[in-house]
Parts: structure tokens; sequence; C-alpha cells
């Protein structure tokens, strides 16, 4: 199968390689466009065992001096004390500025690593192998890195782009079906916001998507990665239009921290993009008829889309401390809070909020 090229223009530019079985050719790859001395990879303990002991032998095969480094699966190693280890293992092995690390794992591998390597003697270059449909179609692109702390998710972080991102849509093939709609809930927020040609895709191709064919799993990864790429190429540090991606998220972050991060993110965010479609019909900018197609869309991907199904109870006394999640993070946009509504499928507005009785009663609906 042909490989699909993205160019990302931001500065650094780069671009992202798709193809089935590529993670065979990387050693071949990273020879012929970068010059280097040692190949760190660093991914997490469930990735290793998969992927990540053969990429090692690949690479030492095509000649390349490399080391594998990794740390326990899960949100839970995304913060300071995994970095500081895997720096001082770094140190300890001799890497230096002239060598290259490779992010190979899920979205928290990528974040840690793209920290680790924006900040480790000062900047080394590296380049990103996501495994997860989140990350392929959404973390690795667009240079956000970052750990969490105790007090919130993401809140130390740089922006350092990586040199390439290498995506193989055929390790999807043992992701955990969990993790799947995770992605799968970014893919139809692209498809919503920038590209309906997409969402047509998705509603024919159900089947072919779910159970992973190649030719639809390309097709949905490619249009993700334009529609994100094209986004952070506009705007790299999130001054403007980089803040559609948040759409379905506004509501979505405050379910995931209303459960103290016990949701799944994906779920989290269907009901999040049911919830912008409802008030974008409410509020007379979108026909009546949106939400009941991107609703019908989440159900072919067996996304929920009302709060019950996500199995918290929350009643309309409950709605209130929802909201006030509202205000916490980054949808907080000049003092206002902004929303991304839509008029129609691909065309989205940034919408401030002026009174949340609306809010309230869009999101009483969704319980
Ligand atoms: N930097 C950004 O722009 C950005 C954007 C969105 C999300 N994120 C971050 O991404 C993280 C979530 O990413 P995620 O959903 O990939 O989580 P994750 O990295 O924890 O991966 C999910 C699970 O899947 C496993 N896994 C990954 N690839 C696999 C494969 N091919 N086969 C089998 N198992 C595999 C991992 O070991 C892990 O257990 C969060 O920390 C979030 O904050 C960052």
């Amino acid at each position: 199968m042909t490989q699909r090229v993205i160019k990302v223009r931001t500065k650094p530019s780069y671009e992202i390689i798709i193809k089935p079985g590529l993670l065979s050719e990387i050693p071949e790859d990273l020879k012929a466009n970068f010059s280097f001395g040692k190949v760190a990879i660093i991914t997490d303990s469930n990735v290793e065992k998969l992927y990540g002991r053969s990429l090692l032998n690949l690479l030492q095969s095509s000649g390349i001096s490399a080391k594998l480094f990794s740390f326990p699966a899960g949100e839970q190693s995304k913060n300071m004390d995994t970095v500081v280890l895997l720096s001082r293992h770094l140190i300890r092995s001799n890497f230096d500025r002239h060598d290259l690390i490779l992010a190979l794992g899920g979205g928290v591998v990528g974040d840690v690593a793209g920290f680790l390597a924006s900040i480790y003697l000062r900047g080394i270059p590296f380049v990103q192998v996501p495994t997860s449909l989140l990350a392929q179609v959404d973390s690795s692109i667009g240079g956000k890195t970052g750990v969490d702390l105790p007090e919130g998710k993401n809140l130390l972080g740089t922006f350092y782009q990586p040199a390439r991102v290498y995506i193989d849509p055929e390790v999807l093939k043992t992701l955990p079906e969990s993790n799947l709609r995770d992605g799968l809930a970014e893919v139809i927020k692209y498809a919503c916001t920038l590209k309906p040609k997409l969402f047509s895709f998705l509603e024919k191709n159900h089947h072919a998507v779910l159970s992973l064919k190649d030719k639809a799993l390309l097709r949905i990864i490619y249009d993700s990665c334009q529609a994100k790429a094209q986004v952070v190429s506009k705007d790299e540090k999130e001054s403007g239009l980089r803040r559609v991606l948040n759409f379905g998220h506004t509501l979505g972050h405050a379910l995931e921290a209303y459960a103290d991060y016990k949701l799944q993110h994906g779920f989290c965010v269907a009901v999040g993009m049911v919830f912008a479609c409802r008030l974008s019909e409410r509020l007379r900018l979108a026909q009546t008829g949106l939400t009941e197609r991107v609703e019908r869309l989440l159900k072919l991907y067996q996304l929920p889309t009302r709060i019950s199904e996500l199995g918290l109870k929350v009643d309309r006394a409950d709605v209130p401390k929802i909201l006030s999640y509202f205000g916490r993070d980054k949808k907080v946009w000049k003092g206002k809070l902004t929303l991304v509504l839509l008029k129609n499928l691909g065309d989205f507005v940034f919408y401030e909020v002026s009174e949340t009785k609306t809010l309230e009663s869009v999101l009483e609906e969704l319980l």
C-alpha cells in the first residue's frame, strides 16, 4: 500500500508519514533523512513487549546504536519522577545532543518523551512513533508535550515539535478496544468541525473501520492528521484557531474532572460533542437535525451520548457543579468562556457564553 505524507508547517516544519507496515522501515528512513549518533527508544511496559524490543533489534541490525528505556504503562506514570528517572538513565548511557529520542507508544509516552526531549541537555531531537489511535490522530502532532501534577493534568509542559512522525496503522490491531474508542471520538471531532467528507465516510464505513480494515484505517488517520496539521500549522501555540480542537472537550473535561478522572476520555468527549450540537441548535446557530446525525454516528461507533451511559449518577442538582468546571480550564479565552459550536458539519464558530441558563437546560436534557 502506498504511503501518505503530510507536511506540518510549524517552526520547524516536519512530515507525518502514514503507511501500514511502516514500523519495519523506520531504521532505513532515519538513516536516509537524519544525521544522529545513538537512538533512545522511550516506551511503556505494554508497548515494549509488543513492538519495543523488535524495533530495538531492527535498529541494531541495521547498524544503528540503540537502547530501550521503558516505564510502567498508564497516566500515573506521566509525571516529573518518570522524566527525572529517564533523564538519569540517558545521562548514564552517555546520550547527548547529537543523539535522537524515539517515542514509541500512546499519548502518555509521546507527552513524556517529548517533554524530556525538550529539556534534556536543553533540547535533543525526537521522533514520534504513535501506537494508539489517539496518539496517531492527535497527541503526536502539534508539539504539545508535558506531564501531570497532583494538582491537575498537563500542568508542566513545553511546545516542542518532533522531527518526524511515523504512523503504522497495523499496530492498532493489538490496541484494547476501549483505547480505540478514545481515538475514534477524536476522529469524529475532526469530522464534525473540519472534515464533513470524513463524517460521511464514517457513516458509510463503520464496519470496515471497526474491524480495522487497512484502507479504512488509512483514510480516517490521514484525514484526521491532515485536519490537525492544518490547524497547528496556522496556530502553533493556541492563540486562536487551535481552540477548534476543543470541540466536545469543554463538557468532556468537566465530566472527567467531576468524576475524578475515573472515566474514559473519549466517552466524555462523545457526550461533550452531543452537548455542543444541542446547544448549537438551541441557540439557532445550527438547523434541527444536526444533533440527531451526530448522535447516530456516535452510536454506530458505540460511543455514549448521555451522561447516564458513562455510569455517572447525576441529577439536576449536580448540573451547576459540573458547569462550574467549565471556567477552570483552557476554554476561558481572554476572561470569557468560549465554546466551539457548529453551524453545520465542517462549519464551526467560537461562541462566547454570556449566561449559563441555556447551558444548564441543555445539560439537564443529557442526564
Ligand atoms: N500532546 C497532545 O497534544 C495531547 C493530545 C491529546 C491527548 N494527550 C495525552 O495523551 C494521553 C492519552 O493517550 P492514550 O490514550 O494513547 O493513552 P496511553 O498512552 O496511556 O495508551 C493507552 C494504553 O494503550 C497501550 N497501548 C498503546 N499502543 C498500543 C498498541 N498498539 N497495542 C496495545 N496496547 C497499546 C498503552 O500501553 C496504554 O496502556 C493523555 O495523557 C493525554 O493528556 C496529549
